[in-house]
């Protein structure tokens, strides 16, 4: 018999909450690196059942940046503390292609796999400002140039940590054996972009390959996706775009020759949950409220890729090429402003509420009935929780939103598991010969 299909959910963790005046809420408590917070609302997240916890991440900052991307932990650091204080839920971190090496990369993956037993997943991401190059001695590839290094930094991460078959070190007293030569297989990869010749100094970990995310949504980011994901992050705001983007999306993972099943979509969901709908939309007004309007020009600017300085605040958004740095958020703001006739102003507080993912707002079953009714329509495979501040907002969808998914059958009341490929169904890949 097979499983029932359930609903995938991740905490996306971010201490000053993700609307970008939720740290002013009367129940926040502000702090992206405020760790007994972050532990706090990790511990519920993993109570509740979730699959998994997200740490976003940048490699720059600066005083106009989302209060949560100005200062923030390193995030497989955090991670790393995190795996000491939980026992079952995903720990995924996002790192760059971009920006760093991918011996490193796979290296430390692979050590906060063993750390937690099983659970580390990493989101891809090839790091779309271009101003991050001048915290890195160089210069930043454009967009599709910065795919194509994904793609063989990938492979290089993937091939490393297939460096040691899984009983590669029989630590024979006796013989006096440590690690097997026999079960040593050495990458010797000589590519485009990189040269690795391994192994990896770290044992194949407990999920073989650590659970790999892939967060951009242009064409090169969902074949990147398609070929080498098991979970997508996106950030469709409508139900018919959210439809289309998971087609195209499943119809690439079966052109790889993949199961279109063995990979989660799972868009950004932002939950405001009230008593009301109107005690709801409120809460959210309280928190447009404190986000003056020099303060979400720049996040809008930033994901347009365009100073808007000259136009008319209360006018349309101006056509403008969409921009290359963040290439697919910049077409689904322009479509969101076109669709529903936003000003520039009313599309700057949209972005400052959630940086354009979908904003829910209502009861906790109106909240549920629209997670069910994208799960059960072909929209997405799970969600990526984003609650406005923390921890109020988090605890109003444990304590309320949880329980109906769960009484409907959508969702888990216990893990099916240990490790996050439990979790998510899908299956550790074996070793592939030395
Ligand atoms: C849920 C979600 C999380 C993301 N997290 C990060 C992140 O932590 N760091 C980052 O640089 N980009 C992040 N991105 C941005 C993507 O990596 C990508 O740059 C962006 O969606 C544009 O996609 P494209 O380059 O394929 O057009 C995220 C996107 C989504 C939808």
């Amino acid at each position: 018999m097979t499983a029932p299909r359930r609903i995938h959910l991740g905490l996306f963790l971010q201490g000053a909450g993700h609307h970008v005046s939720g740290w002013r809420h009367a129940d926040a408590e502000a702090g992206s690196e405020n760790f007994d917070l972050l532990r706090r609302m990790v511990k519920a997240a993993e109570a509740a059942k979730f699959d998994m916890v997200f740490l976003a991440d940048g490699l720059t900052s600066g005083v106009d940046a989302h209060p949560s991307m100005i200062a923030r932990f390193e995030p497989l650091t955090l991670l790393g503390a995190l795996a000491m204080v939980t026992e079952r839920i995903g720990l995924a971190a996002t790192a760059s292609t971009t920006y760093g090496e991918p011996y490193h990369l796979a290296r430390a993956f692979a050590s906060i796999d063993h750390l937690s037993q099983g659970r580390a997943a990493w989101n891809v991401v090839t790091t779309s400002y271009a101003r991050t190059a001048n915290n890195f001695s160089k210069s930043h590839p454009e967009h599709d140039a910065r795919y194509a290094i994904a793609e063989e930094f990938v492979d290089v991460v993937r091939g490393l940590w297939d460096s040691w078959s899984d009983d590669a070190f029989p630590k024979d007293k006796e013989r006096g054996v440590y690690a097997d030569p026999a079960k040593v297989r050495v990458l010797d990869h000589a590519g485009t972009y990189y040269s690795v010749k391994g192994p990896l100094n770290i044992p194949r970990s407990p999920q073989g390959h650590p659970v790999l995310i892939q967060a951009g949504s242009s064409g090169p980011g969902q074949d990147l996706a398609a070929r080498a994901a098991d979970i997508v992050f996106t950030a469709q705001a409508s139900l018919t775009e959210a439809q289309a983007f998971y087609r195209s999306l499943k119809q690439r993972v079966a052109g790889f020759g993949r199961d279109p099943n063995s990979v989660a979509v799972m868009p950004g969901f932002l939950p405001v949950v009230g008593r009301s709908l109107k005690e709801a939309s409120e809460r959210l007004s309280e928190l447009d409220r404190w986000s003056p309007i020099e303060r979400a020009m720049p996040l809008l600017e930033e994901r347009i890729g365009h100073s808007l300085s000259g136009y008319d605040l209360d006018g349309p958004l101006p056509d403008l090429p969409i921009s290359d740095q963040l290439r697919s958020r910049a077409e689904l703001l322009t479509e969101l402003a076109r669709r529903e006739g936003l000003t520039i102003r009313q599309l700057a507080l949209r972005v400052a509420a959630g940086r354009g993912h979908h904003i829910v707002l209502g009861t906790a079953s109106d909240i549920a009935d629209r997670m069910q009714e994208w799960f059960e329509t072909g929209a997405a495979d799970g969600f990526n929780v984003m609650p406005p501040y923390f921890p109020g907002g988090l605890d109003a969808f444990v304590a309320e939103v949880v329980p109906i998914l769960q009484e409907r059958g959508l969702f888990r009341t216990e893990y099916e598991g240990t490790t996050l490929r439990d979790h998510l169904g899908i299956a550790r890949p074996d070793w592939p010969g030395a």
